[in-house]
């Protein structure tokens, strides 16, 4: 039995998706007729049911990676191996804080999101109006919008927000907004930034030099898909060659002054013990 309210997810037999949040009464209009959410709640996950035309789909329970498939897009979103391993590195987990940007059609807001749960926030800043919109849309589709702080704004003028434990950057000119980063972190915080070409990693690690920040590091993440048939086993013919390079760094307080040493009064001198020497002959095993 399915809770009304639980997102589901419906194959056709030619693997046409379609995740919905299952509504009592509800029913979902498909290429190949009619499905009644009903009968999808009766039968449960792992389960098919049948069109009206009599067509099957089976009943998945999504995971994360299926909801972010699922995105609504009119923005190039984030791909899940890029992701899986931004979450890694930037500690992202129950109770983090971490600020965004830009959020465009939502896809790693979506991720965020996920993974914060609800003690943690997501804020995430998009100047483009429209995208805001179609991303609160998304994240109110797989609802995760509660756990997600939306703002309407150019980062240009900086982040509102302060103290996050995170902050990845997924916008063109990253390196024009680093002198913003310091007030809305931690001191040792875990930055991340997505960036296309190696003209404009050069150009962000020119801006992470200047400080303060240390530990860069600059990655990519290649999958190499295979066919799965078990006596022909060989990679796919193709694959996605590039997505983006991954670089991450940390924001670093400039040191305090270190506070003055006391000063340490002169011990009086004392009879030393007599030096003992060590005699022992090396065995034949230590030589
Ligand atoms: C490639 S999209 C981000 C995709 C997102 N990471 C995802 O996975 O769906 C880049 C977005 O950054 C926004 N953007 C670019 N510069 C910005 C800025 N200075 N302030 C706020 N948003 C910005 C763009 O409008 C665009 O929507």
């Amino acid at each position: 039995m399915i809770e009304a309210g639980q997102l589901i997810l419906l194959i056709s037999h030619k693997g046409k998706r379609y995740l919905r949040k299952l509504e009592t009464g509800g029913e979902v209009h498909t290429h190949d007729g009619k499905l009644l959410m009903d009968e999808a709640a009766e039968v449960g996950f792992g389960q098919y049911i049948k069109t009206h035309l009599g067509r099957p789909y089976l009943i998945l329970k999504p995971t994360l990676h299926d909801l972010i498939k699922g995105v609504k897009r009119q923005t190039q979103i984030m791909y899940p191996k890029e992701i899986g391993y931004l979450l890694m590195k930037l500690g992202i987990g129950p109770g983090s804080t971490v600020i965004e940007s830009g959020t465009g059609s939502g896809g790693l807001t979506t991720a965020l999101a996920w993974f914060v749960g609800d003690t943690g926030k997501v804020i995430t800043y998009e100047r483009r109006e429209d995208f805001y919109k179609l991303a609160g849309k998304n994240l109110e589709r797989v609802g995760l919008s509660h756990r997600v702080e939306q703002v309407n704004q150019n980062i240009e003028d900086g982040f509102l927000h302060s103290g996050a434990d995170a902050l990845f950057l997924d916008v063109r000119t990253p390196w024009e907004y680093l002198e913003s980063i310091p007030s809305a972190v931690i001191p040792g915080a875990m930055l991340g930034f997505l960036l296309p070409t190696v003209n404009q990693v050069s150009e962000l690690l020119r801006g992470l030099e200047d400080g303060p920040f240390a530990e860069a590091e600059v990655l990519e993440i290649l999958i190499r898909r295979w066919k799965t048939v078990p006596d022909r086993m060989r990679p796919d013919d193709r694959m996605v060659a590039h997505t983006g390079f991954l670089v991450f760094a940390r924001y670093m307080e400039p040191p305090k002054a270190a506070p003055k040493p006391e000063p340490v009064e002169e011990a009086a001198p004392v009879d030393e013990p007599e030096a003992v020497t060590d005699t022992a002959e090396p065995t034949e095993d230590s030589e």
